[in-house]
């Protein structure tokens, strides 16, 4: 018997083992069994260890279980951890959805081992090295994504994928915005899959125009145009709703905001008071230096009282005043906005550049007002008042100059686009 035993066993496990595949989709909990039992007599098997992460995938989208999807993460790694005795292939697929699913659970890092194994598994295969640097930079890491990239280009030099990302990495990290462009200039002719994207066609035409190159910057916008990555040359914003209407100027009127306008207008010496106490309490430090290295020059700060449509109540309590205005008026609790004081000092310039979405109005609400402070947006130059409210559309292309000799300050108010639902308001991700 001990002798017949594997004979007679093997070929019937082997019906099992297809039986409960077959289940996987149709049963997952009664192909999970299936698996165990299988896995029971031979915990080895690659494909029955397969099989059940498989069913513990299914099972966790039936239940909407993040304690079954973690199972069926650890039981796709178990896969892996077979090593030589899982083929490639199976190697491979149990891989990808391991990772996927990481990812999805947000395991960001525990992503990053998998693509490792793969890298080291599958050497001479770019594309997993490819999304490992890929993995860091999602990890922010882009230092480590830098390494991968510049092995990847040592080996394959016309990696058009490794190029844009590479330039991408060089320009938005280390500021090294020539040798940024070259990259993602190189990346973006090779048209692989994935270069044609808003984000490189934007950074790309940013490190051109900090270079001085604006010809060539306009161009790469047009391209970007044509390509379908922005709405037009003007309007980059990469985040959008299709059918809105799209200017860079708008009438206070033409909004349908205009009795808030008004409201705030009319209480306007208040909410510049509130702004300049801030800017004389003993520590200003709510004031924080703009983020988004757009600064080519000077000083400019800004103190934040709602951002993604939330309060934030430690600065409200600083300015009570303005924020219960704000507060009271729903289209300007914009989860893709924001409400601030902005401070600009003397002798500040801000690069040319676009928001990150068409769904929002920016107003600007002028509170001290020196002269030689100017806005472009589009083609149209314009100053600032006091006591009055200008509005643009900041997806479009604008840049700021303060020449003048005292500072400038205004309260910015994002407001939803006019033309955006409730509806939209609610279902749309906040920025
Ligand atoms: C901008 O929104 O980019 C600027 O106009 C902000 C500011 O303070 O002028
Ligand atoms: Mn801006």
């Amino acid at each position: 018997a001990s002798v017949a035993e594997p004979v007679t066993n093997v070929p019937s496990r082997m019906q099992n083992l297809e039986e409960a595949d077959r289940l996987v989709d149709q049963s997952p909990a009664q192909a999970l069994a299936l698996m165990e039992q299988i896995l029971e007599k031979d915990p080895h098997n690659a494909l029955a260890l397969y099989g059940r992460a498989r069913s513990l995938d299914s099972l966790a989208e039936v239940e909407r279980s993040n304690a079954r999807l973690e199972q069926s993460i650890f039981a796709y790694r178990a896969v892996l951890d077979l090593e030589d005795q899982v083929d490639d292939q199976l190697y491979h697929k149990s891989a990808l959805r391991c990772i996927d699913r990481m990812r999805f659970r947000g395991f960001h890092g525990k992503a990053i081992r998998i693509q490792q194994r793969l890298v080291a598994r599958f050497p001479d295969d770019i594309e997993y090295q490819n999304q490992l640097a890929v993995g860091f930079l999602l990890t922010n890491q882009p230092e480590a994504a830098r390494t991968i990239l510049e092995g990847v280009l040592n080996r394959w030099p016309n990696s058009g994928f490794a190029q844009v990302h590479l330039g991408f990495i060089l320009k938005t990290t280390y500021d090294d915005y020539d040798a940024g462009a070259r990259w993602m200039m190189a990346g973006i002719a090779s048209r692989e899959e994935g270069v044609i994207d808003g984000r490189f066609y934007s950074h790309l035409g940013d490190a051109l125009t900090r270079l001085g190159k604006h010809e060539e910057a306009q161009r790469i916008y047009a391209d970007g145009a044509k390509e379908g990555v922005f709405r037009s040359h003007d309007q980059r914003s990469l985040y959008n709703v299709d059918r809105l209407t799209a200017q860079p100027w708008w009438d206070k009127e033409a909004t349908t905001y205009g009795p808030f306008f008004d409201l705030l207008e009319a209480n306007w010496r208040q909410i510049r008071n509130e702004g300049v106490a801030l800017l004389t309490l003993e520590s200003p430090e709510g004031f924080a230096n703009e983020s988004e290295k757009l600064r080519d020059s000077g000083d400019w700060k800004q103190f934040e009282l709602f951002a993604q449509g939330r309060k934030n109540a430690a600065h409200c309590i600083k300015a009570p005043v303005t924020c219960t205005l704000i507060e009271n008026y729903p289209p300007a609790l914009c989860k893709r906005g924001q409400v601030k004081f902005s401070i600009m000092h003397p002798g500040t310039h801000v690069w040319p550049h676009t928001g990150p979405t068409n769904c929002r109005l920016r107003a600007h609400l002028g509170l001290v007002v020196p002269s030689g402070a100017k806005l472009r947006v589009g083609n149209t130059i314009k100053s600032w008042e006091e006591g009055k409210f200008i509005v643009f559309d900041d997806s479009f292309d604008h840049e700021v100059w303060h020449n003048g000799s005292s500072y400038r300050l205004v309260l910015i108010v994002d407001l939803w686009h006019p033309e955006l639902t409730t509806d939209e308001w609610q279902s749309l991700a906040p920025i």
